[in-house]
């Protein structure tokens, strides 16, 4: 029985190729994986990524450090300088009994806060480098400031870390990797003058990760999520190919108004990102010439010279897959006969 369109299917055997060619060219650089688990929120997944040798899970919120803590993932960091509430507070000092976690911080008034809301309880901090996405970090020159009131205040300065965002951009996903290496060699120095010998400097993002690879200077571990499944954003940036995309947004051809073809994938099964960069609102997996040129909440029209009969059934590549698998309760894995069940258990976490 397969389910009713719209759904999520992963290609099992691509997603595994996925995982063990970025774990094997990681090995082969010297640098660990800890794949940012934002993008598919999903136990069965993470299990895969760590079989294959990833050092540990990212994550975003304490919701989903719980979950994979649950899961039986034992080491964490949670790469957002957060501001705890009292609640939060309290699940963090949970969280870091049973796990080995890790937190970022930005700011000297986050760490003293941070330190301030753990009341001893252990967790190791990195501190962000802002290398050129401009969204949060210190410059690579501050980060000494914060590291000495981090340890100041009693937390444990592990490194520092950065996420070369800037890496969006068909002409930058290289150059970002470059941003980043020297914004943790600049953090390295830094740290090492004020007496702190870095054991973790950390880096990567989807588009800038074969070129991080390539070339890790300092880099002692990269955290991309993306990369899992590949998306229509990685497809236009030159960063997947479609044969190498393992998760889908299973569609029905609903209408031919207007001699377009109209599917039931909207922007609540697919996500609505737009980059400026974007040929549409996704892509056709099999049908490289075709446009999703409009999208609302339940339908995706497409442009197409291919004939599509009412009720065919096509697979959809979002634009952006973290927001796509966020929408879904369940994951349906594909592993040739029959579709297997995975939930989002991290989702609305
Ligand atoms: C801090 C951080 N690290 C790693 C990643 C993973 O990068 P990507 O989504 O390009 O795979 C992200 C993505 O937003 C991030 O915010």
């Amino acid at each position: 029985m397969r389910p009713s369109t719209p759904y999520l299917r992963v290609d099992v055997a691509r997603l595994d190729d996925n995982i063990t060619r970025v774990a094997d060219a990681a090995r082969a650089a010297g640098v660990q994986v800890w794949p940012h688990a934002k993008t598919h929120k999903t136990p069965e997944i993470a299990r895969r990524q760590l079989e294959a040798g990833a050092g540990g899970l990212t994550v975003a919120t304490i919701g989903e450090a719980e979950v994979f803590a649950d899961a039986g993932v034992t080491d964490l960091f949670l790469a957002l300088p957060i501001w705890p509430d009292p609640a939060q507070a309290g699940r963090l000092r949970v969280l870091a009994d049973r796990t080995a976690l890790r937190v970022a911080v930005d700011s000297v008034e986050g760490a003293h806060h941070l330190a301030a809301c753990l009341d001893g309880a252990r967790v190791s901090v990195l501190v962000e480098v802002d290398s050129g996405q401009h969204r949060t970090g210190v410059p690579a020159t501050d980060v000494a400031t914060v590291a000495v009131a981090a340890a100041g205040a009693g937390l444990a300065i592990e490194g520092a870390f950065t996420f070369p965002g800037h890496s969006y951009s068909p002409d930058t996903t290289t150059s970002a990797a470059v941003d980043e290496a020297s914004a943790l060699t600049e953090a390295v120095s830094q740290l090492r003058s004020a007496g702190i010998e870095p054991t973790v400097l950390s880096g990567g993002s989807t588009p800038s990760l074969q070129a991080s690879l390539a070339a890790p200077g300092v880099t002692t571990e990269l955290r991309p999520g993306v990369y899992v499944f590949g998306d229509a954003q990685q497809w236009e940036l030159g960063r997947t190919t479609p044969d190498r995309v393992a998760l889908t947004c299973r569609a029905t051809v609903i209408s031919h108004t207007g001699g377009r073809v109209v599917l039931d994938s909207g922007s609540k099964a697919l996500g609505a990102d737009r980059a400026p960069y974007a040929s549409g609102f996704g892509r056709i997996l099999d049908d490289p010439d075709a446009r999703i040129v409009q999208l609302s909440e339940h339908h995706a029209v497409v442009e197409t010279d291919r004939s599509y009969p009412l009720g065919s059934v096509v697979d959809v590549v979002p634009n952006h897959v973290c927001n796509a698998v966020n929408l879904a309760d369940i994951l349906y894995a594909d592993h040739g006969p029959g579709l297997e069940a995975w939930p989002v258990a991290a989702r609305g976490r």
